[in-house]
């Protein structure tokens, strides 16, 4: 099962790419995650990619596709994936299609101003998890339920930079989303609901095709 998560900022990919996982038992992997998991690690690769995070740019292409490589290439992920965050660009795009075919290409779809109110109130952990502190609050405040760490707001969670990402989104990643519905393996799931309702739209695709 390999599945790919799209959408724009903060339509809840991270949210979904992660219960698809637990419930399908795949390896998680979100390019932004391994970027914040390097910057907050001190590492050289994460001093270089917040360059481009913290403004809302992409990291280039030669860095992310080698992480992503790299990382499906691993035994673990023998029997597929969820990757939430890669493509996004035809670049990036060509790139994976030479190592893998797609089975379930999910677009859960938000409009631009329901997303940057979700983005406003988010909370992110290192592991990757995502809380609301309406929608979805983690049970003790300000620590994650699953790694115990302390939760934190993200650098690019500012408004500049959400406009920034959004920008791109519509530039560089709904040309991508184009090649998936050519190829017929694009489902395209209403994020505007809540997030059981949402999960369980793409556990409706998944069952029609497995
Ligand atoms: P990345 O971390 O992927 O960020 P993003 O694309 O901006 O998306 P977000 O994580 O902000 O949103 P999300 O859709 O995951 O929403 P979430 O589930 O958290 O990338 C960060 C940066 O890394 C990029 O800007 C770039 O610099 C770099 N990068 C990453 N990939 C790259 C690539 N391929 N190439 C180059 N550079 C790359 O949900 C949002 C909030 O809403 C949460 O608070 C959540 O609890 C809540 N929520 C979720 N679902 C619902 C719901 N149904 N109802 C109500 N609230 C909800
Ligand atoms: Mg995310």
């Amino acid at each position: 099962m390999r599945i790919l998560v799209f959408g724009p900022q903060g339509s809840g990919k991270g949210t979904q790419a992660e219960l698809i996982s637990r419930k399908y038992k795949l390896p998680y992997i979100a390019t932004g995650d391994i970027f914040r998991f390097h910057l907050k690690s001190g590492t050289e690769l994460g001093k270089k990619a917040s360059r481009y995070t913290d403004a809302g740019e992409l990291v280039p292409d030669e860095i992310t596709n080698e992480i992503v490589k790299s990382r499906i290439i691993q035994p673990d992920c023998v029997n597929g994936f969820v990757l939430d965050g890669f493509p996004r660009n035809i670049f990036q795009a060509k790139f994976l299609n030479e190592m893998v075919e797609i089975d379930w290409a999910f677009l859960i779809d938000l409009a631009d101003e329901k997303a940057i109110e979700r983005l406003k109130d988010r909370l992110a952990c290192k592991c990757g998890l995502s809380y609301h502190l309406l929608n979805n609050p983690p049970k003790v405040a300000g620590i994650c339920d699953k790694c115990g760490n302390k939760l934190f707001i993200r650098e690019d969670d500012k408004p500049e930079a959400i406009n920034r990402r959004l920008e791109i989104y519509h530039q560089e990643t709904e040309p991508v989303i184009k090649i998936y519905q050519d190829r017929g393996v694009l489902y395209k799931i209403n994020g505007d609901q809540e997030i059981k309702k949402v999960f369980a739209d793409i556990e409706k695709n998944i069952s029609l095709k497995k």
